[in-house]
């Protein structure tokens, strides 16, 4: 962590997007008509979604081999500088022998959309075998089926194939959230609207309770002890695919917006946004994709807690990462040296003083550990949590969305 509080804006890392330029399209429309097209799957499209707007940059494509081996050995990849960027998960497009055989014709490919629309053409392309069981059990550290996102890579087809990414249009979904889907340019112009001298994000994939609140707090504090007037607060949803039993996108974010209003958090200094990225459950390798791509964005501050982007083993038995591996790794990660990482301790429902608070090992007994899974339980149950782990209308928003869920 720095020790001085610098101006956000002067830092922040250029980024590059791979959207044509207007005066191309008309010929781009014409070229991609004469291609050979894919249908990409609804995680590829959001894939397609997070490198068009530079959020991998500087990644202009889906992987070649070159850069796909790199990612894997190394969680991150070496630019022709010289220098190394951070990037920890493969962004790679599955195919089967027919589109391989049918791109090799030409070395381009066109796009569609899962509905069907051409969204963009991937030229010089380079196609090379997928070794999924490899794949997974490098990126996830083991190789179970019933893992959702090995899940993903196991029906993908036998190849990859990557190249230069061209993309028509800025992706949109069309569910009342693609104003929270700001582009890590506009996200830079809204940080500087709101004249931040700094920026902490914070991911999540989860409704906010009251112990994630403590952590975004505190860490509020912590910037203006360090000097900060005016540090703004990003609260980053996963936007892209979840698990089946994770709360769906826009219950998160109406549960978020009930936050900021019940003035848990602060609206002035607080922007609710989503990330177009898709959750792998990576555990500590896809930390830092989380953190890489927010720093794109001009985030200078990461916070970090317990077991970021875990989940349990496929098995039932146990967590499938170490807690405190991601915190650990993102302190050292090569390419993510210009990120501030905000590390925290657990946060737990402590029961003497009625509320979240970070556990104190000396007096475990007064603690209750709430996991996402236990939250969701009371939630579907229908049961109130304990007072102070939530605000009480943000609270409301998840106990109606199961009740939705249980009258289908
Ligand atoms: S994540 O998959 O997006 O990382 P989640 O939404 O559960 O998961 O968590 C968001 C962030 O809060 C992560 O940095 C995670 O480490 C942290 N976190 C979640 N619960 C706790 C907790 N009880 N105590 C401390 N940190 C936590």
């Amino acid at each position: 962590m720095t020790a001085t509080a610098e101006s956000t804006t002067s830092k922040s890392a250029a980024v590059e997007d791979l959207f044509i330029p207007e005066d191309q399209v008309a010929s781009r429309r014409e070229e991609a008509d004469s291609l050979y097209k894919i249908h990409i799957t609804e995680v590829d499209h959001q894939w397609v979604h997070v490198l068009s707007e530079g959020w991998a940059s500087p990644v202009k494509g889906f992987m070649r081999e070159d850069e796909y081996v790199q990612v894997l050995h190394f969680n991150s990849i070496r630019q022709e500088d010289g220098t190394v960027t951070n990037m920890s998960v493969p962004i790679v497009l599955a195919i089967n022998d027919d589109d391989k055989a049918e791109i090799e014709k030409t070395g381009k490919v066109a796009l569609r959309s899962p509905s069907g629309d051409v969204i963009a053409i991937m030229r010089n392309c380079e196609i090379f075998w997928h070794n999924k069981e490899e794949r997974a059990a490098r990126s996830f550290g083991v190789t179970d089926g019933r893992h959702p996102y090995i899940d993903e890579i196991y029906s993908g087809g036998d190849w990859l194939v990557g190249g230069d990414l061209e993309v028509f249009d800025r992706i949109r979904y069309e569910d009342g959230l693609d104003d929270y889907r700001l582009t890590p340019a506009e996200l830079k112009a809204e940080f500087e609207k709101r004249g931040a001298d700094t920026v902490f994000v914070f991911q999540l994939r989860n409704p906010i309770h009251n112990g994630h609140a403590l952590l975004m707090t505190s860490c509020r504090e912590h910037l203006l002890e360090m000097g900060y007037k005016n540090p703004i607060l990003l609260v980053h949803q996963i936007g892209g695919k979840v698990k089946a039993d994770d709360i769906p996108l826009k219950e998160r974010i109406m549960q978020n917006q009930a936050v900021l209003e019940e003035g848990v958090l602060d609206p002035k200094t607080t922007i609710v946004g989503i990330f177009p990225s898709p959750m792998l459950y990576g555990g500590p390798t896809e930390v830092q994709w989380h953190a890489k791509a927010r720093m794109n964005a001009g985030c200078e501050y990461y916070i970090v807690g317990r077991d970021p982007a875990g989940m349990k083993h496929p098995n039932g038995e146990r967590d499938l990462y170490d807690a405190w591996h991601g915190k650990k790794v993102l302190g050292t990660a090569p390419g993510l040296e210009k990120l501030n990482i905000l590390p925290f301790r657990v946060a737990a429902y402590d029961k003497t003083i009625g509320r979240m608070a970070f556990f104190d090992p000396s007096r475990a007994d007064d603690f209750m550990f709430i996991s996402g899974t236990k939250m969701r339980g009371y939630a579907s149950r229908g049961e109130t949590p304990p007072d102070g782990f939530m605000a009480p209308a943000a609270w409301k928003i998840l106990v109606d969305y199961y009740s939705n869920v249980r009258s289908y």
